[in-house]
């Protein structure tokens, strides 16, 4: 995993206590919980996934990674610690010290920012130490909590776990910043891995732009019309998206949410991206979590909620029962059997006219006006 993020010498500050550290012998699984906008449940889906590996006498490290909005040491009451990853950055120091208990046996936290250390905004030196190291944390599993939007820290740390969650709600904008996560994803992933990026960065990176509407071109396409005569580099193109395998979790999902927006976005990820994304999971709308986070109450997510029982299962199924072997790939929900509903492409350009818009709802992530080419033209 750690081949895979490049860091130029001046990243490589490792503290003596880090190098030192005899690894342990198995490191743990990292989970990252990302998503294209702030209050799609995030933070929500992150804690209740750490009790229920807690539950299970899994040892678990939450790691608060919303640099610009950190909550999680909020939500555990643990607001006077002296540790942090701020004092990480800050500090040589092993990254281990820095990770403080909460109230929840087997479920330990390591905050963003603590009593004295209240902001952080970590250089690109400070991240990348960070991402080297997280592998040292003594844990079974370490759950990461990202900030909103597709900034580069919290590509980083996405693209460096061994499961790559996108959580996004049923509502157009959050598919719309869920798509263009992925799609940054995409391009810093072949930025750091394809030995040849530079030669075609720019047209590559005009791919799967939405805003271009009818004339949007396609990875595939690109492939197919840029990359005919070298076979070395298509092949090494194709392998690297296809090594990207994230995962999505739709949150906050309630019974009126129409569930074609949803398959649009696997679909334009498919189409637009070349990539499979393949469902996680659904949560559905659950009052329970307002009232546990209203009582301050962290494990009452898992407790006293139905999306705490919904994650205890997939967490059983989709992280403990497949850490044996960590490549085994979810296969049992193909793209078009999720649901029911047969959607158009998110290439459509018939949206307007087309007899599915008069009783369906216009696909979430290409805007109608783009589908049809009005803003494209404007
Ligand atoms: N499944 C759910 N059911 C009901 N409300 C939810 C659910 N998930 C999240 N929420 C609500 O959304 C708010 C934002 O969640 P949060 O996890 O803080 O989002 P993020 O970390 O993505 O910004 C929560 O305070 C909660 O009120
Ligand atoms: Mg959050």
């Amino acid at each position: 995993m750690l081949t895979e993020i490049r860091i130029d010498k001046t990243d490589t500050l490792k503290s003596a206590a880090d190098v030192q550290k005899p690894q342990r012998p198995s490191q743990p699984q990292i989970i990252a919980v990302a998503g294209g906008k702030g209050g799609v449940g995030k933070t929500v889906v992150t804690a209740t996934i750490g009790l229920a590996l807690a539950e299970k006498n899994h040892q678990t490290v939450l790691l608060d990674a919303d640099f610009f909005g950190p909550n999680l040491h909020y939500l555990f009451g643990v607001y006077a610690s002296r540790q942090s990853l701020s004092d990480y950055f800050a500090q040589n120091c092993d990254i281990n010290d820095m990770v403080v208990p909460t109230p929840v046996e087997h479920l330990r936290l390591l905050p963003a920012v603590s009593q004295t250390r209240r902001s952080l905004q970590p250089a690109a030196r400070q991240k990348a130490k960070l991402i080297h190291n997280l592998s040292r944390i003594e844990a079974d599993y370490l759950v990461i909590d990202l900030g909103p939007s597709a900034h580069f820290n919290n590509i980083d740390l996405f693209l460096n776990a061994d499961v790559q969650l996108l959580v996004s709600t049923a509502e157009n904008t959050s598919l719309f910043g869920a798509y263009q996560f992925l799609r940054a994803s995409l391009f810093r992933k072949l930025q750091r891995s394809h030995p040849h990026w530079a030669r075609f960065a720019a047209e590559f990176m005009q791919c799967g732009d939405l805003t271009h509407g009818r004339s949007m071109k396609t990875v595939a396409e690109f492939i197919d019309e840029t990359m005919d005569a070298d076979l070395e580099d298509r092949f090494h193109l194709l392998a690297d998206i296809a090594g990207l395998r994230p995962q999505l979790l739709i949150n906050n999902l309630r019974d009126t949410d129409a569930r074609d927006p949803l398959q649009a976005l696997r679909l334009a990820a498919k189409e637009a991206l070349n990539l499979e994304l393949s469902l996680w999971g659904v949560l559905h709308h659950d009052i329970g979590v307002i009232a546990a986070l209203r009582r301050n109450q962290p494990i009452d997510l898992l407790h006293s909620t139905a999306i705490g029982n919904q994650l205890r299962n997939i967490v059983q199924r989709k992280l403990v029962a497949q850490k044996s072997d960590r490549r085994a790939v979810d296969n049992d929900l193909p793209l078009h059997d999720w649901t029911k509903v047969r959607i158009c492409s998110s290439r459509c350009i018939a949206w307007t006219c087309c007899c599915r818009r008069n009783g369906g709802t216009p696909c979430a992530v290409m805007h109608p006006d783009l589908a049809c080419g009005k803003a494209a033209s404007g």
